[in-house]
């Protein structure tokens, strides 16, 4: 903090145009531990997500020790999707949530059939990947036609900003975001975004990486992840920079109750959370009531 003050009054004192004009136009924001323009932050986001969606799956069955399908799963369960729901899954990127969503929908419509529940079966379902970065919903839109949900119509992929979302107000009956957050520039208007485009009654549910309090394992866990990721990104994907990157923006969010505050903030709800394997990861949620 010293450090800062100390270079921010050098720089007034050599630089004087430059400091005042970055003052005037520009706050500072997290890109993992470095400081940037906000307005930088994005494109360095998108670049990194650019660098990294041919491996994006494989990384994460790598990094996760395939745990990351469990996290999602539990994150679904908690959501329990319906037939006929119309549900955004934002910073969806490759599809990970949206599928397991759709296979559950399914497996209830099959239910729906033995039953002959007519109206569960005319229901339409939509399900919306939003993403800001193209790479990403291309790789998505491939397994959904190697999963054969292409035909389907359930799924509808979007580019778009989770800060600025083209949904109308009260269009939603869930929404997801799945390792996302931690990504974005100004976690409040994602969190009144959402608020906006769910219905009264609509569910909130984010998935992301957290804070370890248990003294060993939060040891264990840093080593691992400082030192294996960005190694394992090198040799893997070519690119340790960007999964230093990934890593680094873990320990933005590391506090399930203050993130916990800003989503009732946001004006939702039954705002709680889960913590999985020890907090490595956190399942917020909340309602739009
Ligand atoms: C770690 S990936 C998570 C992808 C997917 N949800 C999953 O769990 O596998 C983060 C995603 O957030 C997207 N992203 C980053 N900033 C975003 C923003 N402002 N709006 C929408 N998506 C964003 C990235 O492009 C990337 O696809």
């Amino acid at each position: 903090m010293a450090l800062r003050t100390v270079t921010r009054k050098l720089g007034n004192k050599f630089f004087p145009l430059l400091s005042s004009t970055s003052h005037l136009h520009s706050h500072a924001t997290s890109f993992g531990f470095k400081e940037v323009k906000e307005e930088e932050k994005a494109a360095m986001v998108g670049n990194v997500f650019s660098n990294v969606a041919s491996n994006y799956d494989l990384m994460n069955d790598l990094m996760s020790a395939g745990l990351h399908r469990l996290w999602k799963d539990r994150l679904v369960s908690k959501l329990n999707p319906f037939p006929g729901m119309k549900h955004l899954d934002v910073a969806g990127g490759t599809g990970d949530v949206a599928f397991r969503i759709l296979e559950r929908i399914n497996r209830v419509k099959q239910r729906g059939i033995q039953r002959d529940f007519e109206d569960i079966l005319e229901a339409e379902t939509k399900i919306y990947v939003c993403d800001i970065n193209p790479n990403m919903l291309n790789v998505g839109k491939q397994r959904a036609l190697q999963k054969g949900f292409a035909e389907d119509g359930s799924l509808v992929w979007v580019e778009g900003n989770a800060e600025s979302l083209g949904f109308q107000n009260d269009s939603m009956d869930g929404y997801t975001i799945a390792f996302g957050i931690r990504n974005v520039t100004h976690i409040e208007k994602v969190l009144s975004e959402a608020h906006r485009v769910l219905k009264r009654g609509g569910r909130f549910l984010c998935l992301e990486l957290s804070h370890v309090g248990i003294p060993v394992f939060k040891e264990l866990y840093d080593l691992y992840s400082f030192s294996v990721i960005p190694s394992m990104g090198e040799m893997v994907a070519g690119d340790r920079e960007s999964y230093q990157y990934l890593v680094e923006s873990i320990r933005r969010l590391n506090l399930q109750e203050k993130f916990a505050s800003m989503i009732a903030d946001a004006g939702f709800q039954k705002v709680e959370y889960e913590n999985l394997v020890g907090g490595v990861v956190a399942v917020h949620s909340g309602v739009k009531i």
